[in-house]
């Protein structure tokens, strides 16, 4: 074979970010990362937000090495070698089984990987689901892999392996100990709901200060309410979101949304000590968008909240408009008037005055700091552009990367 030849195996891929609308919050195994409760979520589109990683292969490389927004990492973080390890072992199998060609090049031969964001990782936006779907996606490619890859996106982090697949996706929590079927699967496709918006409205640029993994930690060892969601309320509305979805019902989408965010919250209330990730600005935007529907007299935007104060609003592409003016009205831009509105383009709309006495508050300038317009998009992708990657025919970080 011509590739046994070729002193370098070299892949770009991208994958894009995901949002909960039911939120996975507890692991009931912290080594596999197996999940207390099922969850469902829509994968953002890349236009706006993505992951580029480039893996590449070669007999020359004398260990493995990482590359994160151009500075180098260390590869021996136990969640990067869980992914290693589990994306060689399915390699191993794929040739054990010999139901194809063996890969081109030797499972012994190291990985260089190099990783960018089209988006501030400062931001606070989830960046570690995109990257480690990414990284088992590309990882995958490079080796020669095309089983399921929610165990290798998984092992990273959980919520990574909703970012496998494009559209609507749900992380089945599973039964077994060995996590064999703890998987994501796609609900809908991306092309399902074209009328459905996203808009991330970023609030703060700082780091949070308790992450994901130790929060949710402390809630499992501590939050009844964290157990009692997990038995008694996520399985009835897994079901009720995937139909809402499949129905294009955006009433009852939102409600579910706004009630699971707010469950997740208070789950984090519940947890000793009480752990907190909205902010003023946060409850601010809930009002808004309470006081935006009451007006309407029907849900017509709901938000989600993650483990920060940045809200992510949904909402159909006829409301967008008259919604970010509302914003634009509580939250007027401090400096950067012209760059407030980023990704897709948002038609100018004035407020009526009713909908102005409606929201009735108080303004907060520069409360929320830019909005990010996108939409639902496909999942993981491979460029087949040489100049796309990262990393130079010596497998090193090309200077731009
Ligand atoms: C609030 O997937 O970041 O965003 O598995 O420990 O890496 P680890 O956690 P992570 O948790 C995400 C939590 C969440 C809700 C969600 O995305 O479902």
């Amino acid at each position: 074979m011509a590739s046994e030849e070729k002193p370098l195996v070299v892949v770009t891929c991208t994958a894009p970010v995901n949002i909960a609308v039911i939120k996975y919050w507890g692991k009931r195994d912290e080594d596999l990362v197996l999940p207390i409760n099922s969850s469902l979520s829509v994968t953002l589109h890349q236009d706006q937000l993505k992951t580029t990683t480039t893996a590449a292969i070669s007999k020359d490389f004398t260990e493995d090495r990482i590359w994160l927004n151009g500075r180098e990492e260390d590869v021996g973080q136990p969640r990067l070698q869980a992914c290693l390890r589990e994306i060689r072992r399915l390699a191993r199998k794929r040739r054990s089984t010999g139901d194809e060609d063996p890969p081109p090049l030797s499972l012994s031969y190291k990985v260089h990987v190099a990783s960018v964001n089209n988006f501030p990782t400062a931001a606070g936006l989830a960046s570690s689901a995109a990257g480690y779907a990414c990284l088992a996606y590309a990882l995958a490619r490079v080796y020669g892999v095309d089983s399921d890859l929610s165990e290798v996106a998984r092992r990273g982090s959980g919520s990574a392996c909703r970012s496998l697949y494009g559209g609507f996706v749900e992380w089945q929590m599973g039964e077994r100990a060995d996590g064999k079927d703890s998987v994501a699967r796609q609900v809908a496709p991306e092309s399902h709901w074209p009328a459905l918006r996203v808009l991330i409205l970023v609030v703060s640029a700082e780091r949070k200060l308790m992450g994901s993994t130790a929060g949710m930690q402390t809630s499992v060892e501590t939050s009844p309410l964290l157990r009692f969601r997990a038995e008694a309320v996520v399985p009835g509305r897994m079901v009720e979101m995937a139909h809402c979805v499949r129905e294009r019902d955006f009433q009852g989408f939102g409600r579910l949304t706004m009630k699971d965010s707010n469950q997740f919250h208070a789950t984090c209330l519940d947890t000793f000590p009480p752990i907190s990730y909205l902010s003023d600005i946060s409850r601010r935007i809930i009002r808004l968008v309470h006081c935006f529907n009451a007006h309407h007299g029907q849900t017509k935007v709901a938000y989600t909240f993650d483990a920060g104060p940045n809200a992510v609003v949904f909402t159909l592409d006829d409301t967008v408009p008259e919604f970010v003016a509302a914003v634009r009205h509580c939250f007027p831009p401090e400096s950067n008037g012209d760059k407030f509105l980023k990704g897709l383009p948002v038609r100018p709309a004035s407020l009526s005055d009713e909908l102005r006495a409606a929201l009735d508050v108080d303004p907060t300038p520069g409360g929320v700091k830019y909005i990010i317009a996108t939409q639902v998009g496909p999942g993981p992708q491979t460029l087949d552009d040489p100049h796309a990657h990262l990393l130079g025919p010596d497998g090193l970080p090309k200077p731009a990367a």
